[in-house]
């Protein structure tokens, strides 16, 4: 079966390697005895490095982790704590809910069990979640709405073509090339709505060799003005991807913040890898994150929830169907792409499982 993890002999023990809350037993003098997986990637320690050390090396504010842990032991019930913001020695916090269960340690002695919840990662969740449906729902709209017109389009052109034949007055043969180019016109956009349809050519791509050809391809576009720096993570192992789509993808991204930079500014092409991390509602074991990053003038909120739908543009001589395409090629791979920004820094982050081809 796809993605199940294999247990050869079973060890229920084992099982909290799995799990994707952070779990931590402390005893009584609140020193770590174990850290589980997903307890490393919350406190970006390792289980080795951590343990026998007191919590307040691993976490900064631990006080008011300790006063819950404290009552949990002596009053031998367990004590949930929402929203408590957690500082790390590496000066960057997160808010997580926590369970603290007292337990009993080899030797009668007192311990807890502490676990800990990001909050924010369950909020992302739900806004991708959301992000993903709304994005089926518009493209299934769209791609009906551009099938309907098409059809009749295709024989408004062949009608337009017969009747030029007919027609000697070459004045009059102006009015029925203005069908047939406006026509054409219009055939295009529509192929374009309904998004590539081929089928993707998967096979393993260095995703470095993807973005120094978008980088090669904005640059020749570009006034000298425009800098685009690469910030790549080396270790990033090969993505099973359309590497074809792919630049696609990321030539529309890079494109807008050259367009938005007007010529004068910086972008950043940075990649790393993500370990345990969610798209959607799935969690992947490694993912991998490209980043384009820009410091132009930002996409103001109101714009910035609709941005990805099709033929929303600010740009005069746009068709708004840009960044609708780099996801609906990016979602083909089972990835995402999201948005932050304001002034002076604007993030697109498009991540994509690395174990796709093993789980799906
Ligand atoms: N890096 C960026 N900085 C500022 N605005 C951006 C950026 N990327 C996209 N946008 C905004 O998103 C809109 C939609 O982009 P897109 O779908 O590619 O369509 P188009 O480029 O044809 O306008 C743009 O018109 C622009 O307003
Ligand atoms: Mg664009």
């Amino acid at each position: 079966m796809m993605g199940v993890k294999q247990f050869p002999e079973f060890r229920s023990e084992r099982l909290l390697d799995y799990l994707s809350t952070a779990v931590m037993v402390l005893d009584d003098h609140f020193r770590l005895m174990y850290l589980n997986p997903a307890g490393e990637v919350l406190l970006a320690t390792s289980a080795s490095h951590a343990r026998g050390k007191a919590i307040r090396e691993l976490i900064i504010n631990a006080d008011m982790l300790t006063e819950h842990l404290s009552a949990a032991m002596e009053n031998g019930y367990v004590i949930n704590q929402r929203n408590c913001r957690l500082e790390l020695p590496d000066l960057h916090s997160l808010i997580v809910n926590c369970t603290h269960t007292p337990i009993t340690l080899p030797g009668q002695r007192n311990g807890t069990m502490l676990e800990l919840r990001k909050v924010e990662h369950h909020l992302r969740i739900a806004q991708e979640e959301q992000l993903i449906t709304q994005q089926e729902a518009t493209h299934a709209l769209l791609r009906g709405l551009a099938h309907e017109i098409k059809n009749p389009l295709g024989g408004l052109r062949g009608a337009a073509q017969l009747l030029e034949q007919e027609i000697a007055d070459a004045a009059l043969k102006e009015y029925t090339r203005i069908i047939i180019g406006e026509a054409d016109r219009l055939q295009n956009l529509m192929d374009r709505m309904l998004g590539p349809n081929d089928i993707p050519n998967m096979r393993g791509t260095n995703i470095h060799t993807i973005l120094e050809r978008v980088r090669e391809l904005v640059r020749v576009e570009a006034d000298s003005g425009l800098r685009i720096h690469q910030d790549y993570d080396p270790s990033l192992p090969e993505l099973h991807a359309d590497p074809d789509m792919l630049v696609q993808a990321i030539l529309n991204i890079v494109r807008n913040a050259a367009q938005a930079l007007e010529g004068e500014g910086e972008i950043v092409l940075r990649t790393r890898v993500q370990r345990q991390f969610n798209i959607g509602n799935r969690l992947h074991r490694l993912v991998a994150c490209i980043q384009v990053i820009d410091n132009g003038p930002g996409i103001d909120e109101q714009l910035r929830e609709k941005i990805f739908f099709p033929m929303i543009t600010t740009r005069s001589d746009g068709t708004g169907l840009g960044l609708s395409i780099a996801q609906s090629l990016i979602s083909r791979h089972q990835g995402l792409i999201e948005c932050s920004s304001k002034p002076g820094e604007t993030v697109f982050t498009i991540l994509m499982p690395l174990d796709s081809k093993n789980e799906s």
